[in-house]
């Protein structure tokens, strides 16, 4: 139901979410398309409450920087294609694992009235009180990222004398059919993300997102009866170390049963990163995770449980948690597991000290004992760049 933008390009393992989340806004549904379900409306529809599968439209939307280029080759054509194939095969597995009550009718994005409106009427007493009396003379439409929204899926918007009809300036769109989520997509050519690492950016936008924990909802009757949920209280807090930590209740139990530490309650440590909002699990304790800072691969990334159960928690869908993969990294380690403190003492065969060889975790490759920047100084076998797959040795 929400509008964001993804884009895409080739080489390195840094995230691209950190950099765009500052500059980019949501737009939603207008409140009258929502499912009966979304609103405290004693209408019900038989069947309208059951979640669906998460239907995801990709919208791709030229670069304006590349577009019309010169390109002899072609390969900006064909890494467009495998961008968009990558973003869809993605989505596609998403369908499976996220469910939501459906939108009905095709979804149409509100505008915002801050963008197109320069006053409104003040007047309580008169009949267009706090519609829009001025419009922005500068007003271009909706955009994200510096791409423009197509009014085709937008709501139109108008003018209002101080009395009487509204003038429109823009009827609204058809809209777009089939849809519960709608995704820009951009594919730019740049070093900072990797096409693998596309199903780590599409949940970033679907909720995994510094910016959205403070709009998760809290739905105690169940993801299909959303006639209760209230905005959550509190997501994340900071422990007495200062560790910012996700703290809504499946995420909790999900690491606790994950450590082997049951009925303890725990929150999840969040990666931070100078200046910018926390997205990202702390890499110590969740490392394979595929909402870790960095990417190691596809075939070291894991769709696992915690990060499902922070699906859970947002209080947006309903979580097929049989989707979920296993996440070898700390698996019955217990509570002590993953502290910088407790990471050089040797006491877990997860990490390593020195700087001698030895053998990743997930035991498909050799590695070295080092460290980076998300592991604070803990040390673990790392793939070796050129390092000699187990597989492979067998063949
Ligand atoms: C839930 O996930 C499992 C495992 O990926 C899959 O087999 C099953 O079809 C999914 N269920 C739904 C309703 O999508
Ligand atoms: C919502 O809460 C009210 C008051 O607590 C309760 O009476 C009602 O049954 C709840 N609705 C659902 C659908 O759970």
């Amino acid at each position: 139901m929400l509008l964001l933008l993804l884009l895409l390009g080739a080489a390195t393992s840094r995230c691209l979410h950190d950099e765009t989340q500052k500059s980019v806004s949501l737009l939603r549904p207008s409140f009258s398309q929502l499912p009966p379900n979304f609103r405290s409306s004693s209408l019900t529809l038989p069947g309208s409450l059951d979640p669906q599968p998460l239907r995801i439209q990709i919208c791709y939307i030229g670069d304006p920087v590349s577009d019309g280029a010169w390109d002899p080759e072609g390969d900006g054509m064909r890494g467009r294609s495998r961008a968009l194939a990558a973003v869809r095969e993605a989505a596609q597995r998403l369908q499976g694992v996220l469910a939501v009550p459906p939108v009905r009718g095709p979804l149409l994005l509100s505008r915002d009235p801050a963008q197109y409106c320069h006053a409104v009427w003040g007047d309580p007493d008169t009949p267009n009180y706090r519609r829009c009396s001025l419009l922005n003379p500068g007003y271009k439409g909706e955009s994200c990222l510096g791409a423009k929204i197509p009014d085709a899926h937008l709501h139109g918007y108008a003018l209002w004398p101080e009395q009487g009809p509204p003038q429109l300036v823009q009827p609204d769109g058809p809209g777009v059919p089939n849809t519960d989520f709608l995704l820009y997509v951009r594919v730019a050519h740049t070093s900072k993300c990797h096409r693998e690492a596309t199903l780590h950016e599409l949940l970033h936008a679907l909720g995994f997102s510094g910016q959205l924990f403070k709009k998760w909802r809290d739905c105690p009757s169940g993801p299909s009866v959303r006639e209760n949920c209230s905005t959550r209280q509190q997501v994340t807090r900071r422990d007495e170390w200062g560790q910012l930590l996700l703290t809504t209740p499946t995420v909790s139990h999900s690491l606790a049963k994950h450590l082997g530490v049951l009925g303890v309650s725990l929150g999840v440590p969040l990666e931070e990163e100078q200046g910018l909002l926390s997205s990202h699990w702390e890499a110590r304790l969740l490392q394979g995770s595929v909402m870790t800072a960095t990417f190691d691969g596809a075939q070291r990334t894991r769709l696992d449980p915690i990060t499902l159960a922070a699906f859970e928690d947002s209080g947006w869908y309903q979580v097929n948690h049989s989707a979920a993969e296993e996440l070898l990294w700390g698996q019955g380690s217990g509570l002590e597991f993953g502290l910088v403190s407790t990471c050089g003492t040797g006491s877990s065969d997860f990490f390593c000290t020195g700087s001698g060889p030895g053998c990743h975790y997930l035991h498909l490759d050799k590695g070295s004992c080092s460290s980076d920047p998300t592991l604070e100084g803990c040390r673990m076998f790392k793939p070796l760049a050129n390092g000699v797959s187990r597989l492979e040795n067998r063949a």
